[in-house]
């Protein structure tokens, strides 16, 4: 069964060049893209987003790395699409993270971590309405 998954590629992969590598290895994998936007995210945008990071030592700094800069927010379809595309990214610490990945070819700082893939079919849903509010 096919389920959505909200991908973003954040401003540090934006000003990287990344983002194209980003894209081939979705498409690669047969993973479909169903929308994507390049814009720079408003500050309550943001904060909704990450609203489960809230109490963390590092939401004020996360917020203000994301609002940074233009970042590319998909939606990414297919098998199993949110389990599938936090496997292309790799572990949230680049460092940690297998080569091979997004983030263990690509980074060392967990913040900067290039990609963002959304963790459960819940967050998937609510964060696709977020950024894509239009979309059926
Ligand atoms: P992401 O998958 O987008 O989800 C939450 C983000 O918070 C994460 O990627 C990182 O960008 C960031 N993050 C997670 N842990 C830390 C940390 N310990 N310090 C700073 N940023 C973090």
């Amino acid at each position: 069964m096919s389920e959505r998954t909200l991908v973003l590629v954040k401003p540090d992969g934006v000003r990287r060049g990344i983002v194209g590598d980003v894209i081939s290895r979705i498409e690669r994998k047969g993973l479909k893209l169903v929308a994507l936007e390049l814009r720079t995210l408003e500050r309550d945008v943001a904060e909704t987003h990450y609203e489960e990071h809230r109490e963390k030592p590092f939401f004020g700094s996360l917020v203000e790395f994301i609002t940074g800069g233009p970042l590319v927010a998909m939606v990414v379809e297919g098998p199993r699409a949110i389990e599938a595309f936090r496997g292309l990214a790799g572990a949230t610490d680049p460092v940690a993270a297998a080569p091979g990945t997004i983030r263990g070819d690509h980074a060392l700082e967990i913040q900067e971590n290039i990609v963002h893939g959304s963790d459960s079919t819940y967050s998937a849903e609510r964060e696709i309405k977020l950024f894509f509010p239009n979309l059926f």
